[in-house]
């Protein structure tokens, strides 16, 4: 027995929905989920996955299955449709149904935001900054000087308010295993909050077209247990001199630094700005934005270095690209961080 074309048309619609539900639900989007938000934020992605596929998928079909069904045959070029006038019945349910689904969903989404952004007493604070081409973290420490490192460290289990600026355009501050991302945007400060729950390394990443760099903008995150973050801690914020991330015995840098204060402190600045993007193995950094200095430094004097950092374009290593290096450390570095940096790139390259 033949079926009406229109009992058709919602047979098709209805199978090729289930079947798009299914693949939804089936297909794993997500990475690991390492944070506290993470739960409500996948449960909420896959309740708009269950209603807005059948509806996306339904729509399409029924429009494919009406071109194909009621296409004009030969002979029908003359002919008119039947004379209908609108079915007033059919548009209150098409108004109605969407706005019924689209308010729930946005209820539903503002429950779970405000849930997820709940504030807590015992929250640390770290101040992210995006830069083309790299991220810093700045952790404020009560009475001293703060903290500043190119990877992020976090205790498991403690609320984290994350204060995000940026330096020079519009960055993205995402960490996909805590569901948790913001834009970072030039003269204000945003903020979002994850609590994370999973000890491990994750990626941090940059999801806003910055420029050339833009691909390369990543750091990680570090989730380690109490203790450890407290340990790091105290390793940071020891005196200048000692290895500031690189875990390598403090002898080797700081012992024999020809230039003495000035190359130790250059150390440390070159740690906290450059070392996410260029590997140097005496500061055990292992960017690869730009050139790898162990080798590129050989037989530079402290001219060309000092030229190298102020004006990056002026002379680019074979294989890399103007621009991608910032070209304002002459403003955001201060007069003795330079000569440091460049006392101490000078020792490194002898
Ligand atoms: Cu910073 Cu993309």
């Amino acid at each position: 027995m033949r079926r009406h074309p229109v009992a058709q048309m919602v047979i098709v619609g209805a199978i090729a929905s289930a079947i798009g539900i299914v693949l939804a639900l089936v297909i794993d989007w997500f990475p690991a989920d390492a944070a506290d938000q993470a739960g409500p934020i996948d449960t909420l992605y896959d309740v708009l996955m269950i209603v807005s596929v059948p509806v996306f998928v339904l729509v399409t079909t029924v429009v494919l299955f009406a071109v194909w069904r009621f296409r004009m045959r030969p002979g029908q070029e003359k002919q008119d449709g039947p004379p209908i006038h609108g079915n007033t019945r059919l548009e209150v349910i098409w108004t109605a149904v969407p706005a019924i689904l689209l308010v729930s969903l946005c209820s539903y989404a503002y429950a779970v935001l405000h849930d997820i952004e709940t504030k807590h007493d015992d929250q640390l604070v770290v101040h992210v900054t995006g830069q083309q081409f790299a991220w810093r973290f700045r952790y404020p420490q009560a009475g001293g000087r703060a903290i500043e490192t190119t990877a992020l460290v976090l205790p498991k289990d403690r609320p984290v308010l994350f204060k995000v600026h940026a330096e020079d355009v519009i960055h993205d501050f995402w960490v996909p295993a805590f569901r948790v991302k913001i834009d970072a945007v030039p003269g204000i400060t945003t903020e979002v909050r994850a609590t994370p729950t999973r000890l491990g390394r994750y990626p941090v990443v940059c999801a806003e077209l910055c420029g050339l760099g833009h691909a390369v903008m990543r750091s990680t995150v570090s989730v380690v247990s109490p203790a450890a973050y407290d340990r790091w801690l105290a390793r940071q914020s020891a005196p200048a001199g000692g290895a500031p991330t690189g875990g390598e015995d403090g002898e080797a840098g700081g012992g024999e630094a020809g230039g003495g204060d000035l190359a130790a402190a250059g150390r440390a600045t070159f740690t906290t700005n450059c070392g996410s993007c260029h590997t140097l193995a005496d500061a055990g950094t292992s960017g690869t934005v730009g050139p790898d200095l162990t080798t590129a430094l050989r037989g530079q004097d402290e001219a060309a270095i000092r030229e190298d950092i102020v004006d990056p374009d002026k002379r680019i290593a074979s294989g890399y690209q103007a621009g991608v290096m910032p070209g304002n450390f002459a403003e955001t570095l201060s007069a003795d961080e330079i000569d440091g940096l460049v006392a101490y790139l000078a020792s490194v390259s002898r």
